[in-house]
This record gives structure tokens, sequence and C-alpha cells, in this order.
């Protein structure tokens, strides 16, 4: 479903974040991306997702180039993917439930469809309840629940969530791992990045660790 083809990315500034990377992952597949800070695991996300494109390889997902879709291409293939941001990209002038509501309405669902939905998924990662409340009155761990719920509302086929844990104590981490471990079983790719490996353990799924930018043993 995704592979990338000796992929390099130099930022603009010429930092080179990720140097000559190829591999693949299957459809329906769990993976973990992990390494230490500045490894180049939000920059493989953000490849996957056509936020940023490679300077050098080939990054296809489901058989397309990214690098050869036009802009309306890219913006299709994005409504089958769920993203859970490292930096949240919560909408702070709207209320828990119009964030959660939003990739509904873009994909063109009507209101009550998408309210009904919206609510499910928040109930979903533990906010039922929270649905009117203001973003900035949520907790930090509450928030990256929300991206959560965002995130999944659509039930896309791949859910690339990165550090999704990462202001969450161990039990809310472990319930986010064991939700997406639910979105997998019904055939969703999942791919998570994070620095906590002992995260990871319990589920036994393959892991690409990175080291400054290469695979590392
Ligand atoms: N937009 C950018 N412009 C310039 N350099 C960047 C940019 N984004 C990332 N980098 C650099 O590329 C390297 C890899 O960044 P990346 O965000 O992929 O690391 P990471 O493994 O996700 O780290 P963290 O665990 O801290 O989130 C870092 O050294 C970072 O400073
Ligand atoms: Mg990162």
């Amino acid at each position: 479903m995704i592979r990338f083809e000796s992929v390099s990315k130099i930022y603009p500034g010429g930092f080179q974040a990720l140097k000559n990377v190829s591999f693949t992952i299957e459809k329906g597949e769990m993976i973990f991306v992990a390494g230490h800070s500045g490894a180049g695991k939000s920059t493989i996300l953000k490849l996957v997702a056509g936020i940023t494109k490679p300077t050098r390889g080939k990054v296809f997902v489901n058989q397309n180039d990214l690098g050869a879709l036009s802009d309306n291409e890219l913006g299709y293939l994005r409504q089958h993917i769920g993203i859970v941001f490292q930096d949240h990209k919560i909408l702070f002038d709207r209320n828990v439930l119009e964030n959660v509501l939003l990739p509904l309405r873009i994909i063109g669902y009507d209101r009550k469809n998408a309210e009904r939905r919206a609510r499910m998924a928040i109930e979903k990662v533990g906010l039922g309840g929270r649905e009117n409340a203001e973003p900035q009155s949520l907790s930090g761990g509450e928030q990256q629940r929300l991206c959560v719920a965002r995130a999944v509302v659509h039930q896309p086929s791949l859910l690339i969530a990165d550090e999704p844990s990462a202001n969450l104590d161990r039990a809310y981490a472990l319930d986010i791992m064991e939700l997406f471990k639910t979105f997998h079983e019904v055939g969703t790719t999942v791919i998570v990045a994070a620095h906590d490996e002992t995260l990871m353990q319990n589920y036994g799924h393959r892991i690409l660790r990175f080291q400054e930018g290469r695979f590392s043993a």
C-alpha cells in the first residue's frame, strides 16, 4: 500500500532529514516508526500524507506516485487518510464537536449524519459530554484525544499518528493504542510514530527504527 523508493529529504536550509530510505508497508498492516528526536519520524509521516515532497526518490500510496498527483488528486487521496499531527492543529475558535465534524463536512456529509458520527468518535476517545467544550478548556491529554477522534471520524483506510500519546499518562496512552488496534483489526492500515518503544512492545508489530535519517538496527 505504501512504498518508499530511495527517498531522501533535504529541507530548505540544507538539513538532510532522510538519507536514501526504502521500505514497504502492506495494506492492513499496523506499524511503528521509532527513533530519537530529530531522527526523521515526522518527516516520514508527512511524506506518506503528501504534506511534504521528497527531494530524491519516490513515495507510492495505493500505487500512486505522490509526486505525480495533482493537488486535486492528492486532496481526494487525503479523504481516505486520518492524521493525528504532532502539533495537534486543533481549531481553537470552534468547540470539540465542530473540530471533529470538520473532516466529514469537507467530504460532503450532511450536518445530521456528520454530527451523529462525530458524537460517536468523541465518545470512543472518552470525551463524551465534552462536545460543547472549547478546546482551550481541555487538558493536554484531552486535546490529544480530540485529535484522535478527528482523525478516525471518517473511518479512513490509512491512519497516521505522530506521537499520539506524547502528553498522556500510561493508561490513556495504552487506551489510544488499543483504539488504534481496533481500527487495524477491521482492515485499516495504521502507522504510529513514537519515541517510547515500550508502548509498542505489547503489539508485536513491525517497528521501523530510525537514527539520523537512516534505518538503525
Ligand atoms: N520544515 C523544516 N525545515 C527545516 N528542517 C526541518 C524541518 N522539519 C524538520 N526538520 C529537521 O529534520 C530533522 C528531522 O525532523 P523530524 O521532525 O522528522 O524528526 P522527528 O523524528 O519527528 O523528531 P521528534 O521526535 O522531535 O518529533 C530534524 O533535525 C529537524 O530539525
Ligand atoms: Mg516528530
